[in-house]
């Protein structure tokens, strides 16, 4: 019977299926990484892994595992996964697109939300008991509504994100590798170079998948030709940001605030120099959780090992 590794615990009614037809192994703990070397000893014998973006998937590991036919990514980024070792060793590689665009839309623009009108901050000040009475600019933030959001990375997260825009009235600048001319018919979205939308935009949101080419792309030098009032949101990935270069931006005024769902190291610890700072929110790398949209990406990857198992195309492969 062919095997399945599962690299966290995931709910058994969601993986019932997989049972029914193969050999299930799971990692027990939820809110435990596997370590690595343990990852290595239980791929020996896998013929699929269902990962986390928290497992790094390279060479060793498929080098290890040689019996491997499948890593089904429980996520849409799989910048976790070297994805050129998996071709050289004939491994399909999947992930978890379009079940999440809306889920992650409405986190990204409460984020952007609660970073602009300084939710959070707001919260701790009634629970520490500072409110002594209502003040002219107490908590007096920005305003998102007329104002110009310009998104980097115009995939259908980007476009959710820009359809959110629309009901509050913002005009909205992309910028992608390609030009949407279909979202700009329909969300009347304007196409703008990077340079021009980083210096017109009262709020960058960046929803561009971590790659060779993104990397670092958020850097001192992007930060200094942001509106001294810019508020730059973050839910994509972590390794697009110089988190020093934002944080010396953010200290500098160079711009005023950021919301980051995800960080280069995750998770942060307390004492991240980001966290010193009241004007930026940080959310623990929560895009997609609903319970609904969370269910759907398992449901969707075990979709995905099964019918490679069974010598079928995947739903989703990533190439
Ligand atoms: C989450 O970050 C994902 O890539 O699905
Ligand atoms: C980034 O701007 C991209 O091309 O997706």
């Amino acid at each position: 019977m062919p095997k399945i590794f599962i690299t966290r615990q995931l709910p058994e009614s969601a993986i019932a299926k997989l049972r029914d037809s193969f050999e299930v192994d799971m990692w027990p703990y939820e809110d435990q990484p596997i370590p690595k070397g343990e990852l290595l000893n239980r791929v020996e014998s896998a013929d699929a892994i269902l990962s986390m973006l928290t497992e790094t998937i390279d060479e060793e590991v498929f080098l290890k595992g040689k019996q491997l036919k499948v890593v089904a990514n429980m996520a849409v980024g799989f910048d976790n996964i070297d994805v050129e070792a998996a071709k050289k060793h004939n491994v399909i590689v999947t992930n978890t697109p379009e079940v999440l665009n809306e889920t992650t839309a409405d986190l990204t623009f409460a984020l952007l939300l609660a970073t602009a009108r300084r939710i959070p901050e707001a919260v701790d000040f009634v629970k520490e008991n500072k409110w002594s009475t209502w003040s002219p600019f107490l908590m007096a933030g920005s305003d998102v509504h007329h104002k110009t959001l310009g998104i980097v990375g115009m995939g259908n997260i980007g476009q959710a994100v820009a359809k959110r825009a629309t009901g509050f009235n913002m005009n909205i600048l992309y910028h992608n590798r390609s030009r949407k001319r279909e979202a700009e018919q329909e969300l009347g979205v304007q196409y703008a170079e990077f340079d021009d939308l980083i210096k017109q935009s009262d709020f960058v949101v960046c929803m561009t998948p971590l790659t060779d080419e993104t990397k670092n792309m958020f850097n001192d030098d992007v930060f200094k030709k942001m509106k001294d009032a810019a508020i730059f949101i973050n839910s994509s990935r972590g390794g697009v940001v110089v988190e020093e270069d934002l944080y010396q931006a953010l200290i500098n005024g160079d711009i005023k605030a950021a919301g980051l769902d995800v960080f280069k190291d995750e998770p942060i610890s307390s004492d991240h120099p980001l966290l010193e700072l009241s004007q930026v929110v940080a959310l623990p790398h929560i895009g997609s959780a609903s319970v609904d949209t969370r269910m759907k990406m398992i449901e969707l990857a075990v979709d995905n090992i099964s019918r490679v198992l069974n010598g079928e195309e995947p739903v989703t492969p990533v190439y």
